[in-house]
Parts: structure tokens; C-alpha cells; sequence
């Protein structure tokens, strides 16, 4: 089962003690989410207004933010300068914590997009696939990764409405279930993909392996339902992060978050056993990247 665990934090610049690092990286990389219930990320009187669906443009499901320009969202350019400058502080916060928490992974804060969440979690009409209120662990068919891992930090910053997830067993036991379902990689198919603009670069097995695990967890309805799993209340106020590349998560209600992405790569984890890299290929017994 994944492990909710809560750290006494209330600074985006800690000074992290190592007690405090050590807890932190054993919550995240052993596959848990680690919350700081005291963490708040504050807006301006002036941001307040930005909480309400009004500013996503309709199309995209959140606004994001990434090499300084915004996207998904309307207004005046006044209010897309003010919405970037919010959601840029929270970007720069989100990396100080980062780095303070886990050293090691202080050269990658930067690297991925920020997303600005002010439509209701779910209510949508979506397909399964991109169903997020069905547990899964993240993974994307466009971006290959080999490995590589998506930390997220997420903060909620509604005034009165927790954000619900429900996160379900640990990775290793979700895979053991689902890998015999997933069907082998077609051979010459990555280079396809990769040629056609379907994909990023070349999807390698790990990849194809990472999706296979999303798609049959998400399609399997009995599993969904009757899987070990609990329910999370995140608090307004509440900053939480986790490896969404191992947790297994769903969100189930909640509206207004700020989420920060972060790659990173399997060189800097202090425990890379116990990355889903490292569980995935110690189950199929074999290598899962291309070997250079
Ligand atoms: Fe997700």
C-alpha cells in the first residue's frame, strides 16, 4: 500500500536538516506521497481572482506554464503577464523546496512545465484512457522518458476545498498483476512512431512497458474497484509530492491546484533500486533500454 507520510515543513526555502532529507527521499523514492500540511503556497489578494475556470481558454484541461509563456488560458494581456507571474513564483518555490528536500536532484528543478489548475478534477466527459479518477501510475505516450523519472510537486490552493485522491498497492505489486497483460512491443514499431511525429525520439521498452501498465490498471474496472487503495484528503494549504511514475493515484474531487513537474534522471535517485525501472526489469529479467 502506498505510504501517506507528513513532514513538519512551512518554508519553500528549508533549511532541510538531514533528518528531515532522509525522510523525505525514503517517502518519495520507496514509492509514497509525502505531504507538508503547513506548506501554503500564498496568493496575492490580487491572484484571488484567478481562481475560476473563466481563465482556461476551453480547449486545453489546464493552463501551463513553460519557458516563460502561458498556455491554455484567456484574458487581457495584463491578466496572462499577472497569471504567468503567479504561476512562475510558484514554479521557483516548488524547485527551492525541491532542492532543499533532495539535494540530488537540485540540477534538474528547472527542467518541465508548471500547470495551473482551476477546473473541477473530474466532470469532464473523457475516455478511459484519459480517465485520471481511475487509478494509475502516469505515463506518456507522446514523451518517451526511458526512465527517467516524473516527480511532482502539487499545491492546493483552494480556500476551502480539499483535493481527493485515491492512491492504491505499491508499484511492484500493480506490475506483477498487469505485465502479463501487456502485449509485446511490435518490432520496428518505435522507429514508426518516432518517424511519424507520434512520438518524441524512440519508445523503448520501458516505455511501452510504463504505458501497457497505465492503460490495462485504468481499463481493469474490477481492479479499480476492488484493489487495496485509500482515500487522501489534501487540506487547503496543503503542498504534497510524489513520483506519479510509481504512486499508484487518482484524483477524485477537488479544484485550483498548482502542480510543478520535475525529470529526474535515474543517475541522480539515491535509491535507483527502487525505481519502477529497476522493479520492471528485475521482474522480466532482462534489460529494458537500448544499450549505446
Ligand atoms: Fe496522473
Amino acid at each position: 500500500m502506498t505510504d501517506i507520510v507528513s513532514l513538519e515543513v512551512a518554508s519553500w526555502r528549508p533549511t532541510a536538516q538531514p533528518d528531515i532529507q532522509r525522510a523525505a527521499v525514503d517517502a518519495v523514492e520507496g514509492g509514497g506521497v509525502l505531504v507538508l500540511p503547513e506548506l501554503a503556497f500564498s496568493l496575492g489578494a490580487d491572484e484571488l481572482r484567478f481562481l475560476s475556470p473563466e481563465w482556461s481558454d476551453g480547449r486545453a484541461k489546464n493552463i501551463s506554464f513553460e519557458g516563460g509563456a502561458v498556455k491554455g488560458a484567456r484574458g487581457t494581456p495584463d491578466d496572462l503577464a499577472a497569471l504567468a507571474r503567479m504561476i512562475g513564483r510558484f514554479a521557483a518555490c516548488a524547485g527551492e523546496l525541491v532542492a532543499a528536500l533532495f539535494p540530488r536532484y537540485a540540477p534538474y528543478v528547472t527542467r518541465a512545465r508548471t500547470s495551473f489548475r482551476p477546473q473541477p478534477a473530474v466532470g469532464r466527459p473523457v475516455s478511459w484512457r484519459k480517465d485520471d479518477a481511475r487509478l494509475h501510475v502516469d505515463a506518456f505516450p507522446s514523451r518517451p522518458n526511458h526512465g527517467e523519472r516524473i516527480l511532482r510537486v502539487f499545491s492546493n490552493v483552494n480556500r476551502e476545498q480539499d483535493r481527493v485522491w485515491r492512491v492504491g498497492e505499491n508499484f511492484a505489486a500493480m506490475a506483477q498483476t498487469f505485465l502479463p497483460r501487456v502485449r509485446p512491443q511490435l518490432p520496428g514499431m518505435p522507429s514508426i512512431l518516432s518517424m511519424l511525429g507520434v512520438t518524441k525520439g524512440l519508445r523503448s521498452e520501458y516505455d511501452h512497458l510504463m504505458l501497457g501498465l497505465h492503460d490495462r490498471a485504468k481499463a481493469d474496472l474490477d481492479y479499480q474497484q476492488r484493489c487495496e487503495q485509500r482515500v487522501v484528503h489534501f487540506a487547503p494549504g496543503t503542498t504534497w509530492l510524489c513520483f506519479s511514475d510509481q504512486v499508484m493515484h487518482a484524483a477524485m474531487s477537488g479544484q485550483h491546484m498548482l502542480e510543478q513537474t520535475i525529470h529526474v534522471p535515474t543517475s541522480a535517485l539515491y535509491r535507483p533500486d527502487s525505481s519502477p525501472l529497476a522493479v520492471l526489469e528485475r521482474l522480466c529479467g532482462r534489460r529494458l533500454l537500448p544499450t549505446h
